[in-house]
């Protein structure tokens, strides 16, 4: 066997696991999230989730990575021989492959959107159109099934080809130029959000909340959400994992990865709303926020085309900076088990997750609401796709923490993580109860929203079948 691969440097783990998480979740879900949800009380408890739940987890997934230096799926087989624990624990690789198919399909189709809208920004064709034309220019977009499969091609083919040029080559070559320039671009877009909007009205709206203004939906939200913008629970970050230096120190690591992502998502946040109340529009109008109100915003203000453009920009580097982190550990998976050339493992992954992308792109017109097809379990098939990864995220996180926090032992993770007893006592208890338990209510919450009885019958099937798991490597360890 060849000898592991590791990253060029200490700090690389962390820009790409930074890369991994600061994505759509920051720049468009949690805007339009918090707007939803009356703003800073939603950002409390998300805070909070983020460090009781989402920290731990992100050390316990980088952790199993670590600890196999392998592709999820091969890393999970290694991890349940050599402790002997229950197969069954093989899913968390398994199911981390499959969401992250579903998940790059649609991805790439909503990042596609902002190759759009960088197209419309500097051509200057919203320049001083109202309201009205800016709204239908979007659902112009959406109804375009061409559009929509020339972006989805495009964004995909370039994270296939950052991946398929390797770990060193392209990822981390990739990262250490694109994080930088993202970084950038941020501070510039936030800098003029505050000279032309109205930072005061974003701040207040941001940082200070009444908890009553939350609702249990909005706390659900800000839990999933967390989930969401860590990438968590899919086998990206174990994926990484497998490559990060030994020396670095995994708690530190972890908590920074948090703070950058949290920080970004605020920083954006200041910038969208600053710009959106400036120009005396409303925060919560949901997903559209940042392809409706927010370009409503830019056609307005002085310069709003430049700045706009490079905002536009920003979203499509971010989100490929998450994208190359779902084509990993599927590829990295069939250059282990087949003895691919990463090349031809790429492709195979994107192909298909191209393919699959069809059903989000004819989602929104030939298969929109009124059609025949467009009825999946009286959804349309995007969200289906939304919701399947509803669902594997949090079980995928469940499962994380739940095998690293009973099946590795005491001195192998100590030996990771590098930390004092203390830590690694807290550490435990929150993987072991907390973030279980907190994870199972998020996912308990998502069932009845579906219509009817199948779905939640079908999550308890899955819950059930994850104690099944958990008993049986109980069993098979006193064994
Ligand atoms: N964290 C990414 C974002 O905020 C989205 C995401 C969720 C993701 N799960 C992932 C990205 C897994 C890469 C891998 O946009």
């Amino acid at each position: 066997m060849s000898s592991p691969k590791i990253w060029t440097h200490k700090g690389t783990f962390l820009l790409a696991a930074v890369g991994s998480a600061v994505g759509l979740g920051n720049l468009w879900r949690f805007p339009y999230l918090t707007g939803e949800n009356g703003g800073g009380a939603f950002i409390l408890v998300y805070a909070l989730t983020i460090a009781l739940v989402g920290i731990p987890i992100l050390i316990a997934e980088t952790l199993l990575g670590r600890a196999s230096r392998k592709s999820p799926i091969m890393g999970m087989q290694y991890l349940t021989e050599s402790h002997n624990t229950s197969r069954n624990w093989r899913a968390i690789g398994w199911m981390g492959a499959f969401a992250a198919f579903i998940i790059l399909s649609f991805y790439s189709v909503i990042a596609g959107w902002a190759i759009h809208y960088t197209g419309l920004m500097f051509s200057g064709s919203l320049v001083g159109a109202d309201a009205a034309t800016i709204g239908e220019s979007f659902g112009d977009l959406l109804a375009s099934p061409g559009l929509l499969l020339t972006y989805h091609t495009l964004f995909i083919l370039a994270s296939g080809l950052i991946v398929g040029m390797g770990i060193h080559k392209g990822i981390e070559n990739g990262l250490r130029f694109m994080m930088p320039a993202l970084f950038v671009i941020l501070l510039i877009v936030l800098g003029y959000g505050v000279v032309a909007g109205d930072v005061g009205a974003a701040m207040s709206f941001l940082f200070t909340f009444n908890l009553a203004d939350l609702s249990l939906e909005g706390w659900l939200q800000a839990m999933g959400q967390s989930f969401f913008t860590l990438s968590l629970g899919m086998g990206a970050i174990m994926a990484y994992g497998a490559y990060m230096s030994s020396e670095a120190s995994l708690t530190r690591t972890a908590i920074s990865i948090a703070f950058v992502d949290t920080a970004i998502a605020l920083l954006a946040g200041i910038a969208i709303f600053s710009l959106v109340f400036g120009s005396g529009l409303e925060a919560g109008q949901g997903p559209g926020l940042m392809f409706v109100t927010l370009p409503i915003a830019f056609a307005e203000l002085p310069a709003g085309w430049l700045i706009g453009g490079v905002f536009f920009i920003l979203v499509i580097g971010a989100a490929i900076t998450s994208s190359i982190s779902l084509v990993e550990p599927v590829a990295a998976y069939l250059v282990e088990r087949f003895g691919l050339s990463r090349p031809i493992a790429v492709t195979l992954m994107i192909t298909f997750c191209w393919l699959l992308g069809l059903l989000t792109v004819f989602s929104f017109n030939y298969w929109s609401e009124g059609t025949i097809t467009h009825d999946w379990f009286g959804r349309s098939p995007f969200d289906v796709l939304e919701f399947i990864t509803n669902i594997l995220m949090p079980l995928g996180g469940l499962l994380i923490a739940l095998f690293a926090g009973w099946a590795l032992s005491r001195e192998e993770v100590l030996r990771e993580m590098s930390t004092n007893d203390t830590w690694f006592q807290c550490w435990q208890f929150l993987v072991r109860f907390v973030a279980p338990t907190a994870v199972a209510f998020v996912f308990l919450r998502t069932m009845p929203q579906i219509d009817g009885y199948l779905i939640p019958a079908v999550g308890s099937v899955l819950l059930i079948g994850a104690f099944t798991a958990g008993r049986t490597f109980i069993q098979q360890r006193q064994s």
